[in-house]
């Protein structure tokens, strides 16, 4: 465990349970910086850089812990030989642009480099593939570079076709067939990843019902010869399988008391307000994915760019996402526990192997 002490006045000491924590003050822009490194025991660790205005330093501090320890999961379950990380930069305002947004992304490139690879940074919250340009002008240590730039480009198809994978893992589980045709399924948030899974189902032959608080999504419900739904009881729609592809946390316990699906199989991150909602969903029968498996194609899809990965590779790994579905749900059952225990469990076992005795 090691501090990097860059500015004292911003100097923090890593906490338990992580491997280093990096807090300075950028020197360009003199916004706080902090990357989190929660685990290397399986690769570098891989996450986001989130770019986002937080009303003190101290949360965007415990957003990059929190985040951090959540890659470590993610690339564990996925069976990736990745670690955890995450990198926020505290920006002044909400959408900052032109010189500052310039000179806070080179500083966090230093940050980053300072970090000897240890810590490899992607798009998150805020940013995007063009700003991983200019990041790369300071570090090697990033990915999710814009196609030209020889970088993985938009994760979100990768994503969607992971997502697919889940639901069709989960519609064996629960009906007996992987097929998506004739299933009414409900996307709530027909956004970048959305909006392609609506796609792939409508194509699979499943009875799509979608939702966006943005009304000019429908012209995609049109598109597909899908229903629309009004955002404000898309949750709580009588389907097959609910996706929720927008914000996380949007299943509380009064939500999850009345769900009227038989599948929650989603992209969002966290999308359970609650861990402990987990067994209130299995005494309701309804199969869950944990999100950060369904959900990992995106991570796929930047590993894919860091290990130069052909697109057969990624096609396994993508629909590898399906199979540990499967393992989980089947191992929920046979243990009286729920989908995401085991899905934690999976991580940890992955984990332990990787740390020596
Ligand atoms: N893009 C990826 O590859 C990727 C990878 C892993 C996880 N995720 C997660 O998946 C989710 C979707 O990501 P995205 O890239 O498609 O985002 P996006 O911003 O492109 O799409 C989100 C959509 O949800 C809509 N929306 C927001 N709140 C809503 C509500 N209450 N009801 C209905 N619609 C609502 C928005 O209008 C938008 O169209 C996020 O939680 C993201 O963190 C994305």
């Amino acid at each position: 465990m090691s501090t990097h002490v860059i500015h004292p006045e911003v100097s923090r000491v890593a906490p338990a349970g992580f491997e280093e924590m990096l807090v300075r003050r950028g020197e360009r822009s003199g916004v706080t910086i902090a990357i989190a490194v929660h685990s290397t025991a399986l690769g570098p660790a891989l996450g986001g850089a989130r770019l986002w205005h937080y009303a003190t330093t101290e949360e965007g501090i415990a957003d990059a812990q929190g985040l951090a320890r959540a890659m470590t999961y993610k690339a564990a379950a996925a069976g990736l030989l990745l670690g955890g990380g995450k990198g926020v930069i505290c920006a002044p305002t909400t959408h900052p642009e032109g010189g500052l947004r310039r000179a806070m992304l080179l500083d966090f490139g230093d940050a980053v480099e300072s970090l000897g690879g240890r810590y490899v940074t992607a798009e998150d919250v805020g940013t995007g593939a063009a700003d991983m340009a200019v990041i790369a002008e300071r570090t090697a240590h990033v990915v999710g570079l814009p196609d030209e730039r020889g970088g993985s480009g938009d994760p979100s198809p990768v994503t969607a076709r992971g997502v697919l994978a889940a639901l069709r893992a989960c519609l064996e589980h629960r009906f007996g067939s992987p097929s998506p045709a004739g299933v009414r399924v409900c996307v709530v948030g027909a956004g970048h990843v959305g909006g392609r899974l609506a796609a792939l189902l409508a194509e699979a032959g499943a009875e799509v019902t979608i939702s966006d608080l943005d009304p000019s999504r429908r012209v995609l419900a049109d598109r597909l010869g899908a229903a629309w739904i009004d955002p404000a009881e898309a949750i709580l729609a009588d389907c097959d399988v609910l996706a929720p592809c927008a914000l996380g946390g949007v299943l509380d316990a009064p939500t999850v008391a009345r769900l009227r699906c038989r599948i929650v199989c989603d992209a969002a991150n966290n999308v359970l307000a609650d861990d402990r909602l987990a067994p209130v969903l299995a005494r309701r029968e309804i199969v869950y994915a944990p999100d950060f498996i369904a959900n990992a194609g995106g991570l796929i899809n930047v590993y894919a760019e860091l290990h130069q990965l052909d697109h057969q590779a990624v096609t396994d790994l993508v629909d590898g996402i399906g199979s540990t579905i499967g393992l989980i749900l089947e191992a929920a059952d046979r243990h009286g526990t729920t989908p995401l225990a085991e899905a934690q469990a999976l991580a940890q076992r992955r984990l332990g192997a990787a740390v020596p005795t």
